[in-house]
């Protein structure tokens, strides 16, 4: 494990080009699994999780050529249907080639998905949605494996119980090529989601939103190829704005989607954030005063997403008075918490109330750890300082590099190998916005 060397108290100042959106790249990449023509993607992240997914594509039989930031898919000799443990374990996005692999290969045998530990997250809801379609499915707890078979997908009503981003998407790669007409019933509304609904009917795919959480997909029989250029990562831009106002900096983000931030530039802005519209897709990020606390819930679109709680709560650590954070959507998303706490800052979990629980966390109740809580409340000011942290998970990593950059000394954050997994080279960018940070080896150390 690699760790992130950083002094902290640069304001951060300048310009960044926003890369590829992780969560819109790797279901691209799946795509290719539905037709024999070369799939031509422009503006991919290089990402731990993307070269991790690009391995389970090989070990099915799809080849790819990279030439910098510019992708070409071809799968023309698919003829293993098995995704290996080893690297199918990495990451829970390659779960997803469950549906395609049924829909066009009629069988499929996938390991029960890894990726961030962010609580149990099964995938219960893309299973049940492909048996309705009319797969058949089981899992072995002895080997660890997914045996679906499915003869033809069938077209049908899918009504999701809870909101499911991935299963969404993995319906989406089944039914596009099912006999029939699907309906996904309270569909996940992601503006990712919809990126992935242009790509596959620009291969000739038949899908549009019919309604509110309603898609409707009209079964194909065939499938070619297409070019496609991935949209900019909209998490790195919360990163990057967070980071222009944690430091008292000002950042200039290229590539900027402020159109689907709403619900992070609401918050930000009353908490004393401030972005200017440079023009269409540039977005100045700064801070005005000091921060003032807020309450935030995490939520589906069009909420407050889940992925922006834990930077969202170092700046918090700035603001004078109490904020609150309640985590709706994964049962286990503080890793951070304890770090941070060593950083100096002041935070506590506390049991918000909550008349329906089962109905109202987007996780599946009966998932959570007993005494587990799914709310923290900050107290600030804090004045951070340097410690030793090591990194749990993806945005949690992400996070103690922002606290270790408004944190005074030398902090050392351990695990920078999580962080690879979203954001491309980030030490050389942040380091380019003037923050002193530093990548070690662990034989360096
Ligand atoms: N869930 C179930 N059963 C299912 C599916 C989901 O219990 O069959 C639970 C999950 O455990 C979770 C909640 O329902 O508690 C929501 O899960 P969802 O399926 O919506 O999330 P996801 O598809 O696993 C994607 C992104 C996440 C992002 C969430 C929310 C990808 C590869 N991942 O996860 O991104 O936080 O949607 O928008 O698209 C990240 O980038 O760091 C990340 C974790």
């Amino acid at each position: 494990m690699d760790t992130f060397v950083i002094t902290g108290g640069n304001k951060l100042l300048g310009d960044v080009t926003l890369g590829g959106a992780k969560n819109v790249a790797l279901k691209v990449l799946i795509a290719s699994l539905l037709t024999d023509e070369p799939l031509h993607i422009q503006n991919l992240p290089l990402l731990a999780d993307v070269f991790s997914l690009l391995e389970v594509l090989k070990s099915l039989g799809v080849t790819h050529t990279l030439d910098g930031h510019t992708l070409t898919l071809r799968n023309e000799h698919v003829q293993n249907l098995t995704v290996p443990l080893e690297v199918g374990a990495r990451l829970r996005t390659s779960s997803m080639v469950l549906g395609p692999l049924l829909a066009r290969y009629h069988e499929a045998k996938i390991p029960n998905p890894g990726g961030c530990r962010l609580g149990a997250r099964p995938i219960d809801r893309h299973i049940e949605a492909l048996r309705d379609m009319g797969a058949s499915i089981e899992y072995n707890s002895d080997d660890g494996y997914f045996y679906g078979k499915a003869e033809k997908l069938r077209g049908t009503t899918i009504t999701f119980p809870k909101n499911t981003h991935t299963g969404t998407e993995t319906l989406l790669l089944a039914a596009v090529l099912a006999e029939g007409t699907t309906v996904l019933k309270n569909a996940a509304e992601e503006v990712e989601v919809d990126e992935l609904i242009a790509l596959l009917n620009a291969m000739g795919g038949a899908i549009h939103r019919s309604g509110p959480r309603e898609i409707t997909i009209v079964g194909v029989s065939k499938l070619h190829g297409a070019t496609y250029s991935i949209m900019p990562d909209r998490n790195e831009e919360v990163t990057f704005a967070l980071a222009a106002a944690i430091t008292g900096g000002r950042i200039v983000v290229h590539g900027s989607r402020r159109d689907v931030l709403q619900a992070f530039l609401e918050p930000f802005t009353s908490a004393g954030g401030v972005y200017e519209a440079v023009d269409d897709t540039t977005t100045a990020y700064s801070i005005k005063g000091d921060p003032k606390p807020t309450d935030i819930v995490t939520t589906a679109h069009p909420g407050f997403m889940t992925d922006w709680q834990a930077p969202w709560a170092v700046f918090m650590t700035q603001a004078k008075g109490t904020s609150t954070i309640h985590e709706t959507v994964f049962e286990s998303r503080f890793s951070y918490v304890g770090e941070l706490k060593k950083m100096g800052a002041h935070i506590n979990f506390f049991a918000p109330e909550v008349k329906n629980p089962k109905e109202f966390y987007n996780f599946n109740w009966n998932d959570r750890v007993e005494g587990h809580h799914q709310a923290i409340q900050i107290t600030g000011p804090s004045k951070l300082h340097n410690a030793v942290v090591d990194i749990h998970d993806l945005r949690a990593g992400a996070t103690l590099i922002l606290a270790a950059l408004a944190a005074s000394g030398e902090s050392y954050v351990h695990g920078a190998e999580h962080v690879d997994r979203g954001y491309e080279q980030i030490e050389t960018r942040l380091a380019l916005l003037g923050a002193n940070i530093r990548r070690v080896g662990q034989e360096n150390l």
